[in-house]
């Protein structure tokens, strides 16, 4: 089957109103939650992205019976017969947040069998933060190469704190928490929109949490959890990636459901830039009005709520277009700028050094062949192709469909000229690979 590329043209003044998806970092780790669930669970605004039909076949794989509305975005969950607690090594590895399934199953079964979930090119992705706080908790854990087996006779409650406020890792030990008799202290923990709204669901199904200053989340265990219906929240990740669309583009645009409280620090920078950002009554509703003329600003990514790492790419690409200088640290994943190169690629003006980049402005960038290394550079790609002069083609799309539910088809409605083709389309519109510099080579 001939490769399948996004072709990107210029498309300037992007202008409208858009719909957002359920947000990928939130559906995932509570699709994993309905494990701690015996019934039928209903989620709506779920996207159908690739990593959520990945979720899908590891929840199938242990038995759990799903029923996927695609069009409707309505995912139907019954955990009735989930028995296996051993999980699919290759389905393991094709997912990050395949980790997440853990701590429901310990809960649940008192044992889980997955593969370590593997690094990226982002970073090695650990998991020690997870296995310590499961240590702690009485969970056996026998590492065989890059298969653990965690079993535990009596789960225990405790004061467990994270080093580091990780995301996953405090999702996984929540879960587990919930089932847990006694109350457990998870200190230093993670609060991005998407574990509250893991919070919001376990909260619904039974489970007794709270959130106390600073960073502490209290959970007093329970017996059983029941089957719910929840509606996920609004994806602040595409939520960018569109009013970054506006910004690059010189256009207008409209997300009725942002939640502009979930992405402050993000939306302060776009002001700092001179883009006019309006907000709906509440916080619901961003609307971003570009400036002709953006000054750069520098900024460093942070666990929440600092600047989002998973806006870092996508807001790079506004500094190379932007007035001025802009230093960008990015301060959570150990190798996140990988896009620098792809970036260069079309024009830009970047010197990366080690975790930090220094961009200088330029009045344009290049079509150019480029080549996506992980969701949110496919996305930074994506913007920069919208504002570059002449096509863009990127490879390696499988990111873009991992992230994002039909991202290109929102983008299309507001003006910009985004599509996938096959070598022979590419071909056909004499895009094929001799028309990129070799340097270019796709
Ligand atoms: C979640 O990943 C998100 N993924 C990531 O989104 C997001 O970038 C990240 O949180 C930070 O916000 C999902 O929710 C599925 P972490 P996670 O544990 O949980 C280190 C995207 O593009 N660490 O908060 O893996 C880790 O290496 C993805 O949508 C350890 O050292 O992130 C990283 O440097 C990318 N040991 C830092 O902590 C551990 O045991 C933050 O990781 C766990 C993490």
């Amino acid at each position: 089957m001939s490769t399948t590329h996004l072709v990107i043209e210029q498309s300037l003044n992007l202008n409208g109103r858009v719909m957002l998806n359920g947000a990928k970092n939130a559906v995932l780790v509570i699709m994993a939650s309905l494990i701690l669930t015996r019934g039928k669970s209903t989620l709506t605004n779920v996207p159908c992205s690739d990593d959520v039909i990945q979720m899908i076949a590891l929840l199938r794989s242990l038995g759990a019976e799903l029923f996927f509305l695609k069009d409707e975005h309505i995912l139907q969950v019954d955990t009735t017969h989930l028995a296996h607690c051993k999980v699919n090594p290759e389905i393991m590895k094709k997912m990050r947040a395949s980790i997440l399934v853990m701590g429901p199953l310990l809960a649940r079964f008192g044992r889980a069998e997955i593969a370590a979930p593997g690094g990226c090119v982002i970073g090695a992705r650990p998991i020690d933060y997870h296995l310590k706080s499961f240590k702690k908790m009485g969970v056996v854990i026998d590492e065989q190469g890059d298969y653990l087996t965690a079993v535990v006779q009596r789960i225990k409650s405790g004061r467990l704190v994270f080093e580091y406020p990780s995301v996953g890792a405090t999702e996984n030990i929540l879960m587990a928490a919930t089932l847990t008799p006694g109350v457990t202290h998870l200190v230093n923990a993670a609060l991005e929109p998407e574990v509250l709204d893991l919070i919001a669901i376990l909260t619904k199904m039974g489970a007794r949490i709270s959130i106390h200053a600073p960073a502490t989340i209290v959970v007093e265990g329970v017996s059983t959890l029941r089957a719910v219906e929840h509606d996920i929240i609004p994806d602040r990740l595409e939520a960018g990636a569109l009013l970054l669309a506006a910004a690059v583009t010189g256009g207008t645009i409209e997300l009725p459901q942002a939640h502009a409280y979930s992405m402050d620090v993000f939306l302060c920078k776009l002001e700092e830039m001179g883009h006019t950002i309006q907000i709906g009554e509440d916080g619901y509703g961003v609307t971003l009005k570009a400036t002709p003329e953006p000054c750069a600003v520098s900024f460093k990514t942070a666990p929440y709520p600092g600047f989002p790492t998973d806006l870092q790419a996508p807001m790079m690409t506004a500094q190379c277009l932007a007035q001025g200088t802009s230093i960008i640290e990015e301060a959570v994943f150990e190798n996140r700028l990988l896009h620098v190169r792809e970036l260069q690629k079309m024009g830009a003006q970047i010197k990366a050094d080690g975790v930090k980049a220094t961009i200088t402005g330029v009045e344009h960038l290049y079509g150019a062949g480029v080549i996506a290394t992980d969701i949110r550079a496919s996305c930074a790609l994506a913007l920069a192709g919208l504002a570059a002069k002449g096509t863009t083609v990127m490879t390696a799309i499988h990111h873009w469909m991992r992230g994002y539910d039909g991202l290109e088809k929102k983008l299309s409605t507001l003006g910009a000229h985004i599509s996938f083709m096959n070598e022979l389309e590419l071909h056909a519109l004499g895009l094929g690979r001799t028309e990129f510099s070799k340097e270019q080579s796709l």
